[in-house]
């Protein structure tokens, strides 16, 4: 089992440097991206409070197909395009979704969600995956969780596509 000392302070950028710094630690020198975001998520899962998902899809085919997670049972397949997800890997931009339920097409994998954020991951340019974070609080993400877990999947996007 891994312990990381993790700052308390949960929304600082010191919280998301030692996030960050952890996220290395455990992907470094492993080559399998499903074991890396298998572990990443669990890290996220564990520092990041009030999430009641958190994970990653991948892109395979053409569509989005689901990774490896924290939080219960979700859909397996999301074509390019649609929901939050979908319109993160068409357009290649995250999506800080404060309302859930006023996002145009949004799919609910679990009805507790309420805001999501969704950071598309890059490899050569392409989109090659998603991270997923899903809330029951209502505009729980700050521009500041959104800074710092684009710097964790930036960071480490080669052990992760
Ligand atoms: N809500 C997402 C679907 C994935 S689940 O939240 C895990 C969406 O609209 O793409």
């Amino acid at each position: 089992m891994y312990e990381f000392a993790i700052s308390d302070d949960l929304s600082s950028e010191a919280h998301y440097d030692d996030l960050v710094a952890a996220a290395e630690a455990l992907v470094a020198g492993e080559p399998d991206a499903i074991a890396n975001m298998a572990n990443v998520a669990a890290l996220i899962w564990q520092y990041v409070p009030d999430l009641n998902w958190a994970g990653f899809y991948r892109v395979i085919d053409d569509e989005l197909v689901l990774g490896p997670f924290q939080g219960k049972a979700a859909c397996i397949r999301i074509e390019i395009g649609k929901g939050v997800c979908g319109t993160a890997a068409a357009t290649g931009e995250t999506q800080r979704v404060a309302d859930v339920h006023a996002f145009p097409g949004h799919i609910a994998c679990d009805a507790d969600s309420r805001s999501e954020l969704v950071i598309p991951i890059f490899k050569d340019n392409q989109v090659v995956a998603v991270l997923d974070l899903d809330s029951p609080l209502p505009d729980r993400f700050s521009e500041s969780d959104q800074a710092g877990l684009t710097r964790l999947v930036t960071k480490i996007a080669n052990a992760l596509g």
